[in-house]
């Protein structure tokens, strides 16, 4: 199959693919998503295919606005009404009931609940709103390699695989959606994403938990893809905790480090072997999954640091990630 690239004024052409049953992969803020029509049980079967995930691993419903959604929710309940409100669209998934019924099985892998998210992104909005109906809308990487944040991410895994992909540049924010499950009292934060739970209890005026299943917990994390292997590299990945010990570390050609510029600046390695993760940690958040990748291309490195960053609500989302890239192992 040839997968065509389309620009802002090839809108059209996306959407009619989508109309017949194919997939498009489509931009975010966060990052690029795999498209297909949601109401059609063959077409979301076939992103199951495409990504190589796992069938009990539910998708996200992509919307233009909360209208598009309401007939696919049981109800719509004042809390989702309130963050709705503040945040759409914008970086947040909310869990609902499923209307039962109304969405193939294939969707929500059987549960009761669907998750709902309506991205930050004109030419998104605009190719959901010309189809007229909601999409799948999962990371348009393959299984277990780190979510695309550029079209040619995108191009990379699926291409042959997919009809199409639409080109809106480099996302911005760099990390999956936060999810928060609204069909559970106080709310829980199944994802960390670049919304906190401290922005989401202050909305909604509860308490707000979270429960991500960290690398290594007992509890099985609610989120079903939360519990597979993801963002990982062929290189072993090692989270540096403290910037200071990069200097301490034995480096080689065989190694690649991913820190702040700053940082970067003060070890004696070779360019190609260094990525840069900007000067902060937004910086950082939208260059992460690039650089798991730029390393992930090199045959040579077989190990991979990575600076971490531990204080506050703000890092939970780029540490949950490189948690999950280094399989716990930390420095
Ligand atoms: O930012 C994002 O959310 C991106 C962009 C493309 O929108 N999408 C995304 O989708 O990250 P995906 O499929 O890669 O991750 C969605 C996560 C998975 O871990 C899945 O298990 C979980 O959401 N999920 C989906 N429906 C669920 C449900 N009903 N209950 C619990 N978890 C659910
Ligand atoms: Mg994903």
């Amino acid at each position: 199959m040839e997968t065509k690239i389309f620009n802002k004024d090839q809108l059209d052409e996306a959407a009619k693919l989508l109309s017949q049953g194919q997939l498009v992969a489509f931009p975010t803020e966060t990052v690029y998503g795999l498209g297909a029509l949601a109401t059609r049980e063959d077409s979301v079967k076939k992103v199951y295919a495409a990504k190589g995930r796992p069938s009990d691993n539910p998708l996200i419903v992509t919307v233009a606005d909360e209208e598009m959604m309401r007939p696919y929710a049981k109800e719509v309940p004042e809390r989702a009404e309130k963050l709705i409100k503040r945040f759409w669209p914008g970086p947040l998934t909310i869990l609902l009931f499923v209307k039962e019924g109304t969405l193939p099985e294939a969707v929500t892998g059987g549960l009761k609940t669907v998750a709902f998210r309506c991205p930050d992104d004109q030419l998104t909005h605009d190719l959901i709103a010309k189809l007229g109906k909601p999409i799948v809308g999962p990371s348009a990487n393959t299984s277990t390699k780190p979510s695309p944040t550029t079209a040619q991410h995108v191009y990379h895994d699926l291409k042959g695989k997919i009809a199409g992909i639409v080109d809106g540049g480099e996302t911005e924010v760099g990390l999956e959606s936060t999810i928060v499950d609204l069909s559970v009292e106080p709310a829980v934060v199944l994802r960390p994403g670049k919304i906190t739970p401290e922005e989401i209890s202050e909305v909604l005026g509860e308490d707000v938990r979270v429960n991500t299943g960290k690398v290594g917990d007992k509890d099985v994390p609610k989120a079903p893809g939360m519990k597979y292997r993801h963002y990982a590299p062929a290189a072993q990945v090692y989270v540096v905790d403290d910037p200071e010990s990069f200097k301490t570390l034995k480096l080689d050609e065989s190694c690649g480090v991913m820190a702040l510029g700053r940082i970067l600046d003060t070890l004696d390695l070779p360019l190609a072997n260094k990525f840069d993760l900007g000067r902060d940690l937004v910086d950082a958040d939208h260059n992460l999954f690039g650089g798991l990748r730029y390393f992930d291309d090199m045959d040579q490195i077989k190990k991979i640091y990575v600076q971490g960053f531990t204080e506050g609500e703000e890092s939970l989302a780029y540490m949950n990630r490189l948690n999950k890239a280094a399989g716990g192992h930390h420095l």
